[in-house]
């Protein structure tokens, strides 16, 4: 159950006044603590309309995300819960390194309104333009040997598909390893970043980039035939805070059967969301360009290729096609 609060109360209200008496009765606080909690909602951003004797009205929300409204709607049990929101940071993969080593725990979330360095796969920047994006971080510390962790990118992949599709109804194409497309231009980026001693994995830092209401302009002029933000796709502005609830609560549920009941069940919720299986590809990977037909994914999350000559050669980082965000 969703905590009950003065933003929920108000919300529930859509836009009616809610007697002052009614509040501080639902909330269990005197009504000079209901007028305390309105100052500060209203500090937020949030427009409160206060009339006597009719009480209170939401009569508008900030476009700045805020902890009022996510902290009470998630229903995860570590996901989020430790959640840090920052207007401006260089990059929110470091923000959680830097949690991470100072023994912050698994789950812990970070979530910028803008990055001026956003990072992605390849070395590529990541633009991040203030208040339109999610853009945020999450730590994890799995018990899985470090040889493991592309299972997990392919796992994030379907937590952000299934959370987007929820909300949107867009029919989205997971591209190897975990590039979120709608009609063949990239919705999403997801980037996984480790640290490990030896074979041992100390955590994982899984960055998530959606682009939700950005305008066309927003992007620069060679990814306009590339990129697409879910606000240009449905015509509607789509809430952040709903999108980032629902990754969250996804990605956890996915990851405890990861952790219940090994990769096979990920493993088909991949292949059934997956645009890059038996389709003629080429793939640019640390061991230079690739030519075959991606036919399946094996145990560990590599992506098992059949090569011209019938033979078969899995691998386990790289990038399908022309890079898609330069
Ligand atoms: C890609 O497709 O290349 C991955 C993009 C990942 C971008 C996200 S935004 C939040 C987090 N912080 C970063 O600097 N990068 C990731």
């Amino acid at each position: 159950m969703s905590e009950v609060t003065l933003l929920s109360l108000l919300e529930a209200g859509e836009g009616q006044y809610i007697s002052g008496e009614m509040i501080s009765k639902q909330l269990n606080v005197s009504r000079t603590a209901v007028w305390k909690q309105v100052r500060k909602l209203e500090a937020e951003g949030y427009q409160i309309e206060a009339v006597s004797r009719l009480g209170y009205r939401l009569m508008g929300k900030p476009s700045r995300l805020s902890l009022h409204e996510l902290l009470p709607k998630l229903n995860t049990k570590k996901f989020g819960r430790n959640l840090r929101l920052i207007d401006v940071t260089p990059s929110t993969q470091d923000e959680v390194k830097k949690l991470a080593e100072q023994g912050s725990p698994e789950g812990t979330l970070v979530i910028a309104e803008q990055q001026t360095s956003g990072r992605g796969r390849m070395g590529r920047a990541w633009v991040s333009p203030a208040g339109k994006g999610i853009w945020m971080s999450l730590l994890l510390r799995p018990p899985v040997p470090v040889h493991q962790t592309p299972q997990l990118t392919l796992l994030a992949a379907v937590a952000l598909s299934r959370a987007i599709s929820k909300l949107t109804s867009l029919d989205i194409g997971i591209k190897w390893p975990n590039d979120l497309l709608v009609d063949g231009r990239k919705i999403s980026g997801i980037l996984l970043e480790t640290a490990a001693e030896d074979e041992r994995l100390k955590y994982i830092v899984v960055g998530m980039g959606i682009s939700v209401n950005l305008d066309k302009a927003d992007f620069k002029e060679e990814l306009h035939s590339k990129a697409i933000s879910l606000k240009m796709l449905t015509g509607q502005t789509i809430s952040r805070t709903e999108l980032i609830v629902s990754i969250m609560e996804n990605f956890e549920q996915l990851y405890e059967l990861y952790l219940e009941q090994g990769f096979a069940p990920i493993r088909a919720l991949w292949e059934a969301h997956s645009i890059t299986l038996n389709q003629h590809t080429t793939l640019y990977t640390p061991q230079g360009l690739i030519s075959g037909i991606p036919r399946s994914l094996d145990n560990l999350g590599g992506l098992s290729i059949e090569l011209e000559d019938g033979s078969f050669r899995t691998i386990y980082s790289g990038e399908i096609g022309m890079s898609p965000l330069q």
